[in-house]
C-alpha cells in the first residue's frame, strides 16, 4: 500500500480546522496531505459518481437494500459523489456515513439536475431565453440554488449552454435558443445565479456548464447523434457560450455524449485540454455525461471499458458519471504502469477542491428546518410568475383581439393542455409537483373570479383523438363568445431522448383547431411547446396566437396576466419558427451563398414549393402597443479593433398602451476573408415607453465583438465596412454603416 494510516488523526485535525476563509495555500496543502493519505481505491472512488437516489417505485425491502448499498460504499470511501440523492434527510444520512464512518472522512458531493428550478419550477430554459432578460434569469437561478442547496444538492448539472439550430432536437428546450451571443449572456447569468458570491454559503450550488461541446449540432436533430462541424462554427458558435461560462467562474463542465469530427467529446484532448483548460483557462472539475465513457466503445473509439477509461482520464475528464469504468478499470492500468498516478491525483485534487470551495469539509450537513422554510415561498412564486409572463411571445393579434376584457361574455377553454398541470412543468422538473401548478384553467379562474362564464372541453388528447371530443368542443365554441385554444406539446414531447421528426402541432389537435375555427368564433390560440414549432395553418387562420412554452408552476396565472392585459407581452423568440419542418435547419445567422434566394429566379438558393423565409424570425414578438424606429446613428463611424461603436436609435410608442420594446442590434461584415452571416446579433436593450413617448436607446458594441475565427481558428477583427441594423427583430432594422480601421 502506498499510503500509511498513521497520519490520519493529524490529517483529520487539519480538516476540521479547514475553513473557507483559509488562505488558498493552506487549503491546497491540506488537500495535498489528504491525497497523500489515500489508497488508489479511495482515489478512484473520489473520481466516481453513482446514482444515489432512492426510488419510490420499489418495495420497502428493496429500498432498504438500496440504501444499505449506498451507505456501504460511502463508509468504504469508494464513492466521491452521488447523483440523484435529494432531501435533507436522505443526503444527511449518506453524508454521515462518509464523514463519520469512512477512513478519511471525506464528504460526499451531491449532484442533481436542477435545470429550471427545484420546487419552484420556472419556465423551461428556452422560454426563459424568450425574456431576453439575463438579469431576471440570474434571479431565477438564485431561487433554484436557495431551494436546491437546502434540499442537499451541492452541484447542479446546469446551465445547459449548448447552442441549437435544429428544433427537431428534443433538448432545444434546455437551451437558450439558436444564437450564441444571446446564449453567452444567459450562460454567464445562470452561472452567477447558481453559484452566488460564495459557494460555501447554504444558498449556492456549484454550476456545471454542459455539454462540452457542440451537442446542439447533432445531425438531423436526433439526440446523441454525430456532430460534424466546421472549425469556424465550432469556435464562433459552440465554444462561445463555454467561454462566457468560464469567464463567469463556472466551477465545473460536463463533457458531451457526441463525437466532434470523429473524436468523442468524452476523450477529446484538443477540446478538453487545448481549448477548455488551455485557451479558456478553466481550472475546475470536468465530469463525463452519464455512461459516456463506456459509450466510446459503441462510438468505435475504444475497444473496451479499460481503454475508454484510460482515454477519458488522459483527455481530462476528472469524474466518471455512472459508467463505473474508472473504478473498475483504472487501478489495473496504474499498476501496469499505463497510467501515471499523477494523472489520477490531479483529478482527485480538482474534486476535493470543489468540495472545499463548497465548504463541505466544514459544513457537510443540511439543516432540515431550512429545507422546510425556503421551498415555494410566496416570493419565489411571484418571481416564477414574472419570468413566465415575460417569456410569453405574442405572435399574432389581428384587429387587437387581445387583450380580452375581464367581462368577455362566455369563454370556451378548449384543448388537451387547458388543465394539464404536469405539462406546464416541462422537461427536467424532477422536483416540481403537479399539484402545485397553476394550470391555464386555474389561472383564468383566478383572474375572472368564481362567477366567470367559463366552459371547458378537452377536444382531443395531445397525440390521439378523443372519442366525441371534437363534437363536444365545437358545441361549446358555438355557445360561447370567445374561444381560448390550449394546444401544442406535452412535457414529454421535448427534452432528452425526445426528438421529433415533425415539429407540427400533432394531427388530432390540428383537426380540433380546424373544427373550432370553422365555427367562426374569435379564437386565441395558446401554444404550449418545448421547441419552435411549425404553425403555418394556425398563422393563416387563427386571429390571435401566444407562445406560452412550458411555463412552470405559475404558468396559468402568467398566461391570464397576458390574455387580460394585466401584463403587456414583451417576450421575443430566441429561435426561428419555420413554416414547415422541411425548412430545418433554418437560422437567422446563415451565410448568403453566391446565389441568395431571389423572387422569380429559380436558379437561386431556395425551394420550389415554399419561400425560404421563416414563418416567424428570430427575435420576433408583438406587444399590445406599437413602436416606431427612427434616427439611427453610429458613432464614431471609424474605430480601431480595440475601440467601440455606440449605436443609437429613437424608439416611439405609437400605440395607446404603455409597453416595453426590445431594441435589437445586428451587424453584417459584407466583405471579409471568411464569409460572414447575413446578420449577427451583437447587442440588445429594453426600453419602457408610455403611449406617445420617445426615447433614444444607446447600445455599445466593442469592435472585438465583430471579429471571427479564420481557417486556422485564429480570432481576427478585420478592417473594413461593418453594417449595423437596429430594429425589432432579425429580419428588420434601420441600417447605419461604420468602418473598422
Ligand atoms: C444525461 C444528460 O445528458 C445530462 O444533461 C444530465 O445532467 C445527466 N444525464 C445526469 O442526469
Amino acid at each position: 500500500m502506498v499510503h500509511g494510516r498513521l497520519a490520519v488523526p493529524l490529517l483529520l485535525l487539519g480538516l476540521a480546522a479547514m475553513s473557507r476563509a483559509e488562505a488558498p495555500q493552506a487549503a491546497a496543502a491540506r488537500i495535498d496531505a489528504l491525497i497523500a493519505q489515500m489508497t488508489l481505491e479511495e482515489k478512484l472512488g473520489q473520481l466516481t459518481q453513482q446514482w444515489g437516489g432512492l426510488s419510490q417505485d420499489i418495495n420497502p425491502g428493496a429500498r432498504q437494500q438500496a440504501l444499505a448499498d449506498l451507505l456501504g460504499m460511502a463508509r468504504a470511501g469508494v464513492i466521491g459523489s452521488y447523483l440523484g440523492a435529494t432531501g435533507a434527510e436522505h443526503t444527511n444520512t449518506l453524508q454521515r456515513a462518509a464523514v463519520e464512518e469512512s477512513r478519511l472522512k471525506i464528504p460526499l458531493l451531491f449532484g442533481n439536475d436542477i435545470i429550471h428550478g427545484y420546487r419552484t419550477v420556472f419556465p423551461i430554459p428556452l422560454a426563459e431565453a424568450a425574456t431576453w432578460n439575463p438579469t431576471l434569469i440570474e434571479q431565477a437561478c438564485r431561487v433554484a440554488a436557495v431551494e436546491g442547496r437546502a434540499a442537499g444538492t451541492h452541484w447542479t448539472f446546469a446551465p445547459m449552454i449548448d447552442v441549437c439550430r435544429d428544433p427537431r432536437w428534443g433538448r432545444v428546450a434546455e437551451t437558450a435558443g439558436e444564437d450564441h451571443f444571446l446564449g453567452a449572456q444567459f450562460a454567464a447569468a445562470r452561472v452567477r445565479g447558481f453559484q452566488g458570491d460564495n459557494l460555501a454559503s447554504p444558498n449556492a450550488m456549484l454550476a456545471c456548464g454542459k455539454h462540452f461541446v457542440a451537442y446542439g449540432a447533432a445531425e438531423g436533430g436526433r439526440d446523441y447523434n454525430t456532430v460534424d462541424v466546421s472549425p469556424q462554427t465550432l469556435h464562433e458558435v459552440h465554444l462561445s457560450t463555454f467561454r462566457a461560462a468560464v469567464d463567469a467562474g463556472v466551477g465545473s463542465i460536463m463533457s458531451a455524449f457526441n463525437e466532434i469530427n470523429g473524436i468523442p467529446a468524452t476523450a477529446h484532448p484538443h477540446m478538453l485540454q487545448t481549448m477548455l483548460r488551455g485557451q479558456m483557462g478553466f481550472n475546475g472539475l470536468v465530469v463525463s455525461d452519464w455512461g459516456s465513457i463506456n459509450e466510446m466503445i459503441a462510438h468505435g473509439y475504444a475497444a473496451d471499458s479499460g481503454q475508454a477509461a484510460l482515454q477519458a482520464i488522459r483527455a481530462g475528464v476528472d469524474m466518471d458519471m455512472c459508467s463505473g469504468a474508472y473504478r473498475s478499470q483504472l487501478a489495473e492500468r496504474v499498476t501496469r504502469g499505463e497510467l501515471d498516478v499523477k494523472v489520477v491525483d490531479a483529478a482527485v485534487r480538482r474534486i476535493l477542491e470543489a468540495k472545499q470551495r463548497l465548504g463541505l469539509f466544514d459544513n457537510p450537513y443540511i439543516d432540515p428546518a431550512l429545507e422546510k422554510r425556503v421551498m415555494l415561498t410566496a416570493e419565489h412564486r411571484a418571481l416564477a410568475r414574472d419570468v413566465a409572463r415575460r417569456s410569453i411571445v405574442l405572435l399574432k393579434n389581428e384587429n387587437g383581439l387581445l387583450p380580452l376584457k375581464k367581462q368577455p361574455g362566455k369563454i370556451a377553454l378548449i384543448g388537451p393542455l387547458a388543465d394539464a398541470a404536469k405539462d406546464m412543468l416541462g422537461t427536467w422538473s424532477l422536483y416540481g409537483k403537479p399539484e402545485e401548478v397553476v394550470t391555464l384553467l386555474a389561472g383564468l379562474r383566478n383572474t375572472l373570479g368564481p362567477n366567470a362564464k367559463l366552459g371547458v372541453s378537452k377536444g382531443s388528447e395531445v397525440q390521439a383523438a378523443l372519442a366525441g371530443g371534437i363534437d363536444d368542443a365545437v358545441k361549446l365554441a358555438r355557445e360561447s363568445d370567445i374561444v381560448i385554444l390550449a394546444v401544442g406539446e406535452s412535457e414529454d414531447m421535448s427534452g432528452e431522448g425526445h426528438s421529433r421528426a415533425n415539429i407540427d402541432i400533432p394531427q388530432p389537435q390540428q383537426e380540433l383547431i380546424e373544427a373550432v375555427c370553422a365555427t367562426g368564433k374569435p379564437v386565441v390560440l395558446v401554444l404550449f411547446n418545448g421547441r419552435p414549432m411549425a404553425l403555418q395553418w394556425a398563422a393563416d387562420h387563427v386571429p390571435a396566437m401566444l407562445v406560452a412554452w412550458q411555463g412552470g408552476v405559475e404558468a396559468g396565472n402568467a398566461i391570464a396576466d397576458v390574455i387580460f392585459g394585466d401584463f403587456n407581452p414583451s417576450g421575443r423568440l430566441p429561435a426561428t419558427f419555420p413554416r414547415v419542418t422541411g425548412q430545418v435547419p433554418i437560422h437567422y445567422n446563415h451565410r448568403n451563398t453566391g446565389r441568395p434566394a431571389r423572387e422569380g429566379d429559380r436558379y437561386t438558393s431556395k425551394y420550389i414549393d415554399l419561400p425560404t423565409t421563416p414563418l416567424y424570425p428570430f427575435g420576433f414578438g408583438l406587444s399590445y402597443t406599437s413602436f416606431r424606429y427612427a434616427e439611427a446613428t453610429v458613432s464614431p463611424t471609424e474605430a480601431t479593433a480595440d475601440g467601440k461603436f455606440s449605436l443609437s436609435v429613437v424608439v416611439t410608442n405609437t400605440g395607446t398602451r404603455a409597453g416595453e420594446e426590445l431594441v435589437q442590434a445586428y451587424y453584417r461584415d459584407p466583405v471579409a476573408s471568411m464569409t460572414r452571416p447575413v446578420r449577427q446579433l451583437c447587442g440588445f436593450e429594453r426600453v419602457s415607453l408610455a403611449p406617445g413617448e420617445s426615447k433614444r436607446v444607446v447600445i455599445e458594441i466593442p469592435a472585438q465583438r465583430l471579429g471571427f475565427y479564420d481557417w486556422d481558428a485564429k480570432f481576427l477583427v478585420e478592417p473594413g465596412v461593418i453594417q449595423f441594423f437596429l430594429g425589432p427583430h432579425s429580419a428588420e432594422g434601420l441600417q447605419v454603416d461604420a468602418q473598422i480601421k
